[in-house]
């Protein structure tokens, strides 16, 4: 099994990151948003950072425009009928999913696979609501998805062997490398990052330390490329809010639930360095 057409739905940060690295391995590529101005913003969002690399003297100008002749953009799902492998990277909201994954299994052709980019949803909560959850997977790309070399490879009770092979072959061919975990709460990552960066929030509302201090630690004393709360800044915090709120759903533990200081950040709106407030200051 191999894929070489790849569907990607959602053409946010993760989705256009994904789109992106698959297109310079080579593959044909559909990315569908939801309507033309999102749809304008993930092909921009490509564009920028193919030119970019084009100013680094990674790619020549060239390669840049049949990377990106390689990518098809769409608004409409039936587009992707003729894909080997979709990847969902949508809303971090199950109902959103869901309906997603039942009309790509309406649209998509038996034999393809169906993975979803979710960092924390149940994977197999996900499959279930297909007609083929033996070719159904959780594929987890890192943010920024052209830089991060990590994919989780997140298998249910009910994947075949051969879709996690594939899957597997796919992220390597992409440059990435994959990691094989079960569908259990935040996979590998995520189950050992969120208590750290919920750690870090809750020592700074303590207190303990300054923000700075606080990320200079663990950035000068650990050799981490971002301190906890310029990661949580980079991540967002409405996503690091949804994230512990599911994963303390499913254990129940302390750990994963997201401080009082997060959640008050979230209802002001400071999401991070998306909205250019959050632990810092992003708007000079
Ligand atoms: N697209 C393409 N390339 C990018 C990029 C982007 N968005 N951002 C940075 N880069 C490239 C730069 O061009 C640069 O390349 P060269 O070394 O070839 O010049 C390289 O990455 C380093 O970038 P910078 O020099 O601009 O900045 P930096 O050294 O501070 O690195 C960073 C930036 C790569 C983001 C680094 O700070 C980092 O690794 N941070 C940690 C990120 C992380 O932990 N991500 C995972 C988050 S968790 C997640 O995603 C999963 C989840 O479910 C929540």
């Amino acid at each position: 099994m191999q894929f070489s057409k790849i569907g990607i739905v959602g053409c946010g940060q993760m989705g256009s990151g994904i789109a992106e690295v698959a297109a310079k391995a080579g593959l044909t590529v559909i990315a569908r948003e939801i309507n033309d101005e999102l749809l304008s913003k993930g092909k921009g969002r490509i564009e920028k950072s193919l030119a970019k690399a084009v100013e680094k003297g990674k790619l020549s100008a060239e390669e840049k425009s049949t990377v990106m002749g390689r990518i098809k953009f769409t608004t409409g799902i039936g587009d992707l009928c003729g894909c080997d492998l979709v990847i969902e990277a949508a809303t971090e909201d199950i109902k959103t999913k869901l309906g997603i994954f039942i009309e790509l299994d309406k649209v998509c052709k038996p034999e393809a696979v169906l993975a979803s980019n979710t960092s924390s949803l149940s994977i197999t909560e996900l499959a279930a609501g297909t007609s083929r959850p033996g070719k159904f997977l959780g594929m987890h790309f890192f943010n920024p998805v052209p830089v991060m070399k990590l994919v989780e490879v997140v298998r249910t009770v009910a994947t075949d062997e051969q879709v996690i092979q594939a899957a597997k072959g796919f992220a390597e061919q992409v440059g990435k490398v994959p990691v094989l975990a079960k569908d259990g709460g935040g996979f590998i990552v995520n189950r050992l990052l969120v208590p750290y960066l919920f750690d870090a929030i809750t020592v700074y509302q303590n207190g303990l330390a300054s923000r700075e201090d606080i990320d200079n630690g663990m950035k000068f004393g650990c050799g981490h490329p971002m301190g906890p709360l310029e990661l949580n800044d980079f991540i967002g915090l409405d996503t690091m809010f949804y994230i512990g709120e599911i994963l303390f759903e499913e254990f129940k533990e302390p750990r994963f639930a997201p401080p009082p200081l997060l959640k008050r950040m979230v209802q002001a709106g400071f999401l991070g360095k998306k909205t250019g407030r959050g632990f810092y200051d992003y708007r000079k």
